[in-house]
């Protein structure tokens, strides 16, 4: 939506084309390359100023409110660890439970209530398309922290942050995603995103999980190499990347399936025999059982930095969206 008072500057999540200020993020389809090494700069500063003095007074006076509909840990805490750390403050609502939704408020009048208190929202709903339809009622930016089945954006962006810093480079890597790809975001978000540099993909999960055909025709249709198999040691072979997801319980209707899905791949010290030496292997978290604890001190083991590059990736987000990156 244009919105009043100059706030939201073009409409519905739009390119990044003319830079982050006013504008929502819903979907890694709205970046660029430019969008990203920008971003990523930013979170380099963010990383170098945290580690130097911890925080610094740029969002002063600015709110943001933080909204989730669905459970959260990294997600929820680094967002208002990078609102803090950068001067501002947050209205967090963790748990919808206390909120006026538990009346029966509606999802568009929890969000104009809170723009009018905040400057920026972020938002987790259980429904593909909430963000969406919240930055169409919405005047101020709203961040998409998980829709559903649907995207997962911001996890998108520091999961490549991540490559970037721990193998110095995109372009020319064979990414392997293991796991539930059907119902796992973050790998929705991250195999569109990865589209914009010159990568393999290599899709490994039980018939049941692949990934949607619309994501996969999405790929495609850009033209990049695409395999699927069920074999991950096969594929662990000659994976840079090896990107693994829980079996997301909550989206099964029939726990039976669930149960007999969970641990279809677990990813052990013996397993990564078979993997280069120059790799890493990351995970968005939570775990559950797919990534041994025993793998935790090998140093291929990205998914403890990845979770720690969240909070400065959100810091840059909050920066931009807000103009003072
Ligand atoms: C992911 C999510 O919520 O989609 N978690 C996260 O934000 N780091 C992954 C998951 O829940 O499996």
């Amino acid at each position: 939506m244009v919105g009043g008072n100059g706030i939201k500057t073009v409409g519905l999540a739009p390119k990044m084309d003319s830079g982050f200020y006013g504008k929502d993020i819903i979907s890694v389809r709205q970046f660029t390359r430019e969008n990203l090494s920008y971003i990523f700069n930013i979170a380099d500063e963010m990383r170098a100023v945290v580690r130097r003095v911890g925080s610094t007074d740029l969002l002063k006076g600015h709110v943001l409110a933080c909204v989730f509909y669905e459970p959260s840990t990294r997600t929820s805490s680094s967002f208002i660890a990078a609102m803090s750390r950068l001067g501002g403050s947050v209205i967090p609502i963790n748990e919808v439970r206390y909120s006026s939704v538990t009346k029966g408020e509606s999802l568009p009048d929890t969000i104009r209530t809170l723009e009018s208190y905040a400057d920026v929202i972020v938002l987790r709903h259980p429904e593909m398309g909430a963000s969406q339809v919240a930055a169409e009622y919405a005047r101020k930016p709203i961040i998409n922290a998980g829709d559903g089945v649907g995207e997962h954006p911001t996890q998108a962006l520091l999961d490549l942050y991540t490559i970037q810093s721990d193998l110095g480079r995109l372009d020319g890597l064979n990414v392997v995603m293991a796991g539930d790809l059907r119902y796992g975001r973050t790998v929705h978000s991250l195999a569109r995103l990865l589209c914009l540099y010159d990568v393999q993909m290599t899709f490994v999960s039980p018939e049941i999980l692949r990934l949607p055909l619309d994501v996969m025709n999405e790929v495609k249709a850009l033209g990049r190499p695409v395999r699927e198999t069920y074999d991950v040691r096969d594929a662990i072979a000659d994976a840079d990347v090896l990107y693994v997801t829980r079996v997301q319980r909550e989206r099964f209707a029939d726990q039976a399936q669930y149960d007999e899905l969970k641990d279809y791949y677990v990813i052990t010290p013996e397993l990564m025999e078979n993997a280069k030496k120059q790799m890493i292997v990351m995970h968005p978290l939570p775990r559950i059982n797919e990534i041994s604890y025993a793998l935790d001190s090998d140093p291929r083991a990205a998914y403890f930095r990845q979770m720690e590059n969240g909070m400065y990736i959100r810091m840059a987000l909050l920066a931009a969206v807000l103009g003072k990156a």
